[in-house]
């Protein structure tokens, strides 16, 4: 298995480019399965958790077909076709891999008036149910059935009449099975207190491309007028607001400088707020964003919250920044339970934190050190790359696997600014 190996102190400096988002891009690709016509979708970032879903895709019989790029994307353009959906069934063994896979359960309903999804099992950052997404499509007429491990969704004859559902909870995956089902249904639905997520607006503006009715897009009550049938788009993925933040925190923990070229400032602000409480520099520039740090890192108090709040996706690789300010920071996470597994890898490199249940208090340490590592998310991992660049020495990053899910060509950017990392081949 192939490992990173980075060695710090290295300031890093430069501009480097940020990719579509893995997250959006994974509710958009499904919202091929609502059409017979293609959807092409741009700037769409190469990564395990997009190849695996598309890999999914076709086990539908949608075609999939890549066209490379186009000069002003980073990413690639794909175009789906959906022209007669030949399976309905998302099987265990793919789901299991990709949890994101749940989100072919609210297009496929509507397309095809019936769905069978795998239930996905456990996850690394804690119990993650799917009751919201089922009781969202239930209210909007579904007949939901557990059974062997699958979750089979039936809609009545004549198709999912619509209705009302109020989340009593925020979930991102639930709001985007909720308006993919919805867009389709008979009548009229409303969502209450969806989630508002930057890459919700991303499928709203998708679904509205294709011509579905939604009203109150950006807000957390979404009325959407259900249309017989939608049509194919062409439609530019987001740019990556976690990618950015986590760069961001690479370039200040090294008291450097980048531009972050193609992030949104508006989709990143409780981070970019975040960073200036610590004393880094955060710029909106033309088409991107610009990190200064001086070296000076503060500390500071955060808490994991909902759209517009600060995003559980970046809690690991802020932390792995507190750890080297002056200060004790408290950080608190308000979304999944058990998303601390990078502490005692972030311990064994040189860092003083405790935790007790939702909350770790983070002593800033003055230096770290380098040490073979490794993290069981994506963000964790991403947490150890950013402690292994302004570590003293030489750091490891082994199960790479879990940073390829959702950083494109990561060493290749921080190289570009200036890092000390490759990727190497383990014996
Ligand atoms: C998405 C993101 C993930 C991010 C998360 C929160 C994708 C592919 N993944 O995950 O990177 O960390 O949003 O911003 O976009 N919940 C329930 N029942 C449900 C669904 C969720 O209780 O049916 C709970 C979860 O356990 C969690 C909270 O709701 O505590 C939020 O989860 P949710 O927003 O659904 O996260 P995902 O959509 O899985």
């Amino acid at each position: 298995m192939d490992k990173l190996v980075i060695k710090g102190g290295n300031r890093l400096s430069g501009a480097l480019p940020i990719s579509g988002a893995k997250n959006a891009a994974l509710t958009l690709i499904p919202c091929a399965l609502l059409t017979e016509e293609p959807l092409t979708l741009r700037n769409l970032p190469r990564l395990a958790d997009i190849d695996g879903f598309q890999h999914l895709m076709g086990q539908f019989g949608v075609t999939v077909s890549i066209q490379g790029n186009r000069p002003e994307d980073f990413g690639r353009v794909v175009t789906y076709e959906a022209t007669r959906v030949t399976n309905t069934v998302a099987p265990y063994d793919l789901v299991r891999k990709m949890r994101a896979s749940i989100l072919v359960l609210g297009p496929m309903l509507a397309r095809m008036g019936e769905a069978t999804v795998s239930l996905p099992g456990g996850c690394a950052i804690g119990n993650r149910p799917i009751d919201l997404h089922l009781e969202a499509l239930k209210a909007f007429g579904a007949e939901i059935e557990l059974a062997e491990g699958y979750v089979r969704a039936h809609a009545p004859d004549g198709g999912l009449p619509g209705g009302n559902f109020d989340f009593p909870v925020v979930s991102v995956g639930a709001t985007e099975n909720a308006l993919m089902a919805a867009a389709l249904a008979n009548g009229t639905s409303r969502l209450g207190n969806a989630a508002r997520e930057p890459e919700i607006v991303d499928l709203c503006n998708l679904l509205v491309a294709m011509g579905a009715e939604i009203e109150g897009i950006g807000s957390s009550d979404l009325t959407i007028h259900g249309v017989k049938r939608l049509h194919g788009a062409t439609y530019r993925v987001m740019p990556d607001r976690i990618e950015a933040g986590s760069y961001a925190c690479a370039a200040a923990i090294t008291g450097g400088e980048v531009t972050l070229d193609g992030a949104k400032a508006g989709d990143m602000a409780a981070t970019l707020h975040a960073l200036r409480n610590i004393g880094v520099e955060c710029e909106e520039v033309k088409n991107g964003v610009h990190i200064a740090a001086n070296g000076k890192l503060l500390a500071t108090n955060l808490s994991t919250a909902p759209y517009p709040g600060l995003a559980t996706d970046m809690q690991a690789q802020l932390m792995a920044l507190l750890c080297r300010a002056e200060g004790t920071s408290v950080l608190t996470e308000t979304i999944f339970e058990n998303r601390y597994m990078h502490v005692p890898e972030l311990t064994r490199m040189g860092a003083r934190i405790e935790t007790s249940g939702r909350t770790a208090i983070v002593h800033g340490v003055g230096s770290m050190t380098g040490a073979e590592v490794m993290a069981t998310d994506l963000r964790a991992s991403m947490s150890l790359v950013i402690a292994g660049l302004a570590a003293d020495g030489t750091t490891n990053v082994n199960r790479l696997y879990h940073l390829d899910r959702g950083y494109e060509r990561l060493e290749e950017k921080l190289q570009l600014v200036g890092a000390d990392i490759e990727r190497v081949g383990a014996e």
